[in-house]
């Protein structure tokens, strides 16, 4: 079977998406294709629709697009409806579009890789936009102790939290909240979810939050990142970047749409070398 795919953000040039499924296509000897598209700002609509025309079979969708990507799926996984973000299309036999959201899984893989417990945990996650939203159910599922929603503008760690009504195990609080010691016990995972390292800003966390064997994730990723640099000043051990999640997620929405599971550490370490030589 081959088949069309594309990433579609805006912007796009930077992804790593066509890598990461052609070397899932070849380890897998599926015959297919994936490009980028640049859907403009206002008109994502129109650049599916086009791609659909030319016999596309599925799409990652990136930022900013999720959103607008879960409205126009007709039908949506269980996983998607509750981060109210689609990263994943695949064309149904009618022509329209099944939206999944692979994000949350490719964390928690990503993390078990990792040889992290997460089972019993207590977790931070700092940020409550969609990122963060989209971890969340995953996160419970597998049975962390609790998580500890930590955001800027407080009302929307709220919001999320209401997401999940009777759910003890999710609680919120101000990101400033976090720079005050000894206000709960340490942190056994710390997650940033948020995109302050893009401006290279870090939130200012008290070391009490975290303990000698607590880990640091961040889902952005490069050859370091302003949270993971702060992370090893602090003489935390555990750190790892988001680059595993992205291979991840990538190969859930491949097995959704080729039924196949490719295996992704060698892909990770591909990515991983051309990322540090760069
Ligand atoms: P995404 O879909 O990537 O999660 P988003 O929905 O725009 O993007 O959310 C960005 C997150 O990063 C939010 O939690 C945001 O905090 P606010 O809700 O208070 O805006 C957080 N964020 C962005 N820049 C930040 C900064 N400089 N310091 C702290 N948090 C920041």
């Amino acid at each position: 079977m081959t088949g069309l795919y594309a990433v579609i953000g805006n912007p796009i040039a930077h992804s790593r998406s066509p890598a990461i499924h052609h070397a899932f296509a070849k380890q897998t000897e599926q015959i297919l294709s994936y490009e980028r598209l640049l859907a403009p700002l206002d008109d994502f609509a129109g650049t599916l629709e086009s791609f659909r025309k030319q016999g596309g079979y599925g799409a990652n969708v990136t930022v900013p697009f999720k959103e607008q990507a879960w409205q126009l799926a007709k039908t949506r996984s269980a996983r998607a409806e509750l981060a109210g973000a689609v990263n994943t299309l695949a064309i149904q036999p009618d022509g329209s579009w099944y939206g999944d959201n692979t994000d949350g899984a490719g964390l928690v893989q990503d993390i078990q890789n990792a040889g992290w417990e997460l089972r019993g945990r207590r977790v931070l996650l700092i940020g409550a936009g969609g990122a963060a939203r989209g971890v969340l159910q995953p996160l419970l599922a597998a049975e962390v102790d609790c998580i500890c929603i930590a955001n800027r503008t407080v009302t929307k760690a709220q919001a999320l939290l209401a997401l999940f009504p009777m759910q003890p195990r999710l609680q919120a609080c101000t990101l400033d909240s976090l720079s005050v010691p000894g206000q709960r016990p340490p942190f056994d995972i710390i997650i940033n979810a948020t995109s302050a390292s893009l401006s290279g800003e870090v939130p200012v966390i008290d070391a009490s939050c975290w303990h000698e064997t607590s880990a640091v994730y961040d889902m952005m990723y490069g050859k370091s990142t302003a949270f993971l640099d702060w992370a090893k000043a602090q003489s935390i051990t555990h750190c790892r970047d988001g680059l595993g999640m992205l291979v991840e997620q990538a190969a859930e929405s491949f097995y959704l749409w080729r039924g196949v599971r490719p295996e992704t550490q060698p892909v990770l370490a591909l990515l991983r070398k051309e990322i540090n030589q760069s």
